[in-house]
């Protein structure tokens, strides 16, 4: 039985991949000491500063936090944009364009309410979302009861979606387009000339570009281009652009939760007029961690040199084999295997003959209207923990497939 047939229509919209993952692999054991390559989870980056930090202002789990943050922490955050994007030094004010989020999930999930509100509509609003994708934009659409409309993009358009291919009609029924740079799975990233088409798109069509860059600071070697700075760069100005930003992968603090999403002033401010009732804040303490990890960029560059290590690995042990080319940014690997029966049926084999945990890639993609999923062919394998293990999974699978 196909998986989604047993559910509800909302479930069939935003079942977990890893839920399915568990599903698949119930009641078989793994063949070796398990290695879980499935979660993008950073193992061992743990920054030095935070216990100390959290010790010093533990006190402050006493208090209801501002849902529009600390001004030490909107701040911080404006520096590093400046930065990290120097187009953008000087262009963003921390009262305007910043609001802290309980890690980027929630708030790319909860930013297509406001969206939706902005541009009212007869038809059924439409969102528009990268197939694969990261699963919140798919629940966000279900649950503000919009159409969620599917971009393929393949290896040939660099896995990004062809926005000259996009109904004018469906462009004007869209509320917001997702995309994802670097992105999750395939570590694909726009360059500076799609963002601004993206950009334009938006201004035209009068929707939001939710520019989700929680990998922006995972890259080779160089530092992929922001939504936000190609906008100002471009045209001066930041309307209908806002980026989602996270210290989970960039300071390895996946469990800090903790990001922010910053750009269109006036989405921004009617943003934050929604999160004051519907959102969770970010706890004091927490805010206070994240100041110093905003702040530093040592941290920052170990995590760097050790997912460029790991990569190293891959290169060397994985070769040309399963279609591999070495991403532009994030840590995943996105293995073609459909020599071995397509992503599920490798998933299954790996854990069975090497407990090697992988995801398979139909899981983070939807079927399109021809009937394929395209990432039916595809394991998602993510390098996040340290060489002696990468080292020890990727031969492991080289052994086992050929
Ligand atoms: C593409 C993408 N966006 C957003 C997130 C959410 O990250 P967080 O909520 O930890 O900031 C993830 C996490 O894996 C992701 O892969």
């Amino acid at each position: 039985m196909p998986h989604d047939a047993a559910l509800t229509p909302l479930d069939a919209l935003v079942a977990s991949p890893f839920a399915k993952l568990a599903e698949l692999l119930t009641g078989i054991e793994p063949g070796k000491p398990p290695i879980d390559l499935s979660l993008g989870e950073p193992h061992g980056l743990m920054p030095p500063f935070l216990g100390p930090v959290l010790a010093g202002h533990l006190a402050e789990f006493g208090r209801y936090p501002p849902i529009r943050g600390i001004p030490a922490l909107r701040e911080a955050i404006v520096a590093w944009i400046g930065r990290r994007y120097p187009t953008l030094a000087g262009c963003i004010d921390p009262e305007r364009h910043v609001l802290p989020l309980n890690g980027s999930r929630e708030g790319l999930f909860s930013a297509i309410f406001p969206a939706l509100a902005r541009k009212p509509l007869a038809e059924r609003p439409a969102v528009l979302i990268p197939n694969p994708f990261y699963q919140a934009y798919a629940a966000a659409a279900a649950a503000s009861g919009a159409e969620p409309y599917f971009l393929p993009g393949t290896r040939e358009t660099n896995f990004l979606a062809d926005l000259d291919a996009i109904d004018e009609g469906l462009l004007r029924r869209t509320v917001a387009l997702y995309l994802c740079s670097p992105s999750n799975p395939q570590g694909a990233v726009a360059p500076r000339a799609y963002l601004a088409k993206a950009i334009a798109l938006a201004r035209t069509y009068n929707f939001l570009l939710f520019a989700d860059e929680c990998y922006s600071e995972i890259y080779g070697a160089n530092p992929p281009p922001g939504a936000l700075e190609t906008a100002q760069g471009e045209t001066g100005s930041l309307a209908n652009v806002v980026t989602f930003q996270s210290l989970s992968k960039r300071s390895g603090l996946p469990g800090l939760r903790s990001g922010f999403v910053g750009g269109d002033p006036d989405f921004i401010a009617a943003f934050a007029r929604f999160r004051n009732v519907a959102c969770p804040q970010v706890p004091l303490p927490v805010q206070h961690v994240s100041v110093a990890a905003w702040s530093d960029e040592e941290h920052v560059e170990q995590g760097r040199a050790l997912y460029r290590a790991n990569f190293d690995l891959a290169d060397a042990i994985l070769g040309r084999r399963y279609g591999y080319a070495r991403p532009a940014g994030a840590f995943f690997l996105w293995l073609n295997l459909a020599d071995f029966g397509g992503g599920e049926r490798a998933a299954t084999t790996l854990w069975k003959e090497c407990g090697v945990k992988v995801l398979p890639g139909a899981y983070l993609a939807r079927v399109e209207p021809d009937g394929e999923n395209p990432g039916r062919d595809y394991v998602r394998v993510a390098l996040v923990h340290e060489a002696g293990a990468t080292r020890e999974a990727l031969t492991r699978i080289v052994a086992t497939l050929g």
